[in-house]
């Protein structure tokens, strides 16, 4: 039986664990709350960044002598393994934790259930599944780096209400108003890097950059830019703006890149390169996950965006639509997807759609064929 107080700490605890977002990959985010013997709070914690002590052994801290015969409410199974910080089951065990509410188990093969066995085992009363739908949600990049080895990728698009994407002459500044345009900022903050094309790079010559307040530039997403052809002078924004960038280009254009070899500004990155002489993007999102970018935010044109459909590598859409029209003669946000009835249609869950000053966002997860 699951009690009142136990789904508010719950609730509370999902609201902490967000507060790592951005920083813990690859591990999840993590909230926990302590309630005392007699139900009311005694401390909470969550997992800050990668490396750092996790939310349950915060949690216990934060209570002192109040943990003893306590109730631990925690959004993921503790871990039960040696990591950079010691198990977490020893550390509930130890502290004389008497129950354990976990909203959902960790599929990490190294824990996947054996947290809760372990803690069972030990003689303390534990509960799975408050809030799993929640906590499933919250953790959705990790559990699908656990599950595929790649990155999650957010497709981001300010569209007219047509579906264009850009004038007839390439233009695209400000399809978007200026409260959207703040919310992409805010989302590049959450993000491990924000990719495009060269397209967009040589049309538009944008930043990529989080420009809220003052970050410094370790704190920048890193920016990805996939080109075949290696046509970037290397004096555009996206490459002089401050932090990280990656220059990923197929393996055939090597030739072409030349003119990077001794900047200190760009990382290259050699890819294999798919039938269409591009980068091979699987391999691409498989390496960036490997390097600790978990979520990708994708701010690309058509090119781009339409590679990414067509093999299944976008996960969700942050699509902003525009009370303007652009006609037929401005440009489509994706190229052909080869669907041909509605059977066939790329269909979104999890939707949810909002008000952006004058535009309608709207954000959903694709629903994928087999991951
Ligand atoms: N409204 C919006 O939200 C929005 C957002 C972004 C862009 N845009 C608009 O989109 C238009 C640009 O469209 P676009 O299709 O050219 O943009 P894009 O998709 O950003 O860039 C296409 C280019 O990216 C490179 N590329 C794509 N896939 C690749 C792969 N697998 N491997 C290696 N390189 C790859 C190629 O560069 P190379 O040619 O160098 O080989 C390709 O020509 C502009 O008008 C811009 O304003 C609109």
């Amino acid at each position: 039986m699951i009690s009142d107080r136990e789904t508010l700490a719950m609730r509370k605890a999902l609201r902490l664990a967000v507060r790592g977002r951005g920083n813990t990959f690859p591990n999840p985010m993590v909230g926990a709350v302590i309630l005392a013997h007699d139900g009311t709070e005694a401390g909470d914690g969550f997992h800050r960044k990668c490396g750092a002590p996790h939310a349950e052994a915060v949690a216990i801290s934060s209570a002192g002598d109040r943990v003893l015969g306590g109730t631990l409410v925690v959004t993921l199974e503790p871990c039960c393994h040696q990591g950079r910080t010691g198990p977490c089951t020893d550390r509930i065990i130890n502290a004389g934790i008497s129950r354990v509410v976990v909203a959902m188990e960790d599929p990490d093969p190294r824990v996947c259930g054996r947290g809760v066995e372990q803690l069972r085992d030990a003689g303390l009363e534990v509960e799975v599944g408050l809030m799993s739908g929640e906590a499933a949600r919250l953790n959705r990049v990790y559990l699908h780096y656990l599950r595929t080895g790649r990155s999650w990728v957010t497709l981001k698009m300010a569209l007219s209400l047509d579906g264009r994407i850009a004038a007839a002459d390439g233009t695209s500044r400000w399809i978007s108003c200026e409260e959207s345009r703040k919310t992409v900022h805010r989302k590049r903050a959450s993000v491990g890097a924000v990719m495009t094309g060269a397209g967009t790079v040589r049309k538009d010559d944008p930043e990529l950059t989080v420009r809220l307040s003052a970050l410094p530039p370790s704190g920048q997403p890193a920016r990805i830019i996939l080109t075949r052809s290696g046509d970037l002078g290397g004096s555009e924004n996206v490459i002089r703006a401050p932090g990280r960038v990656i220059l990923a280009y197929p393996d055939s254009a090597g030739p072409a890149m030349k003119k990077f070899r001794d900047s200190r500004k760009v990382e290259l990155w050699e890819m294999p390169h798919d039938e269409t002489g591009g980068v091979r993007l699987l391999p691409l999102l498989e390496r960036t996950a490997s390097e600790g970018i978990g979520e990708i935010l994708c701010e690309a044109g058509p090119g781009l965006s339409t590679a990414l459909l067509l093999q299944d590598l976008a996960d969700s859409v942050m699509v902003f639509s525009a009370p303007m029209l652009l006609g037929g003669e401005g440009r489509p946000a994706f190229g052909e997807l080869g669907i041909r009835s509605m059977e066939k249609a790329l269909r979104l869950e999890n939707v949810t759609c909002r008000r952006s000053g004058s535009d309608f966002l709207t954000e959903g997860e694709f629903v994928h064929g087999t991951d």
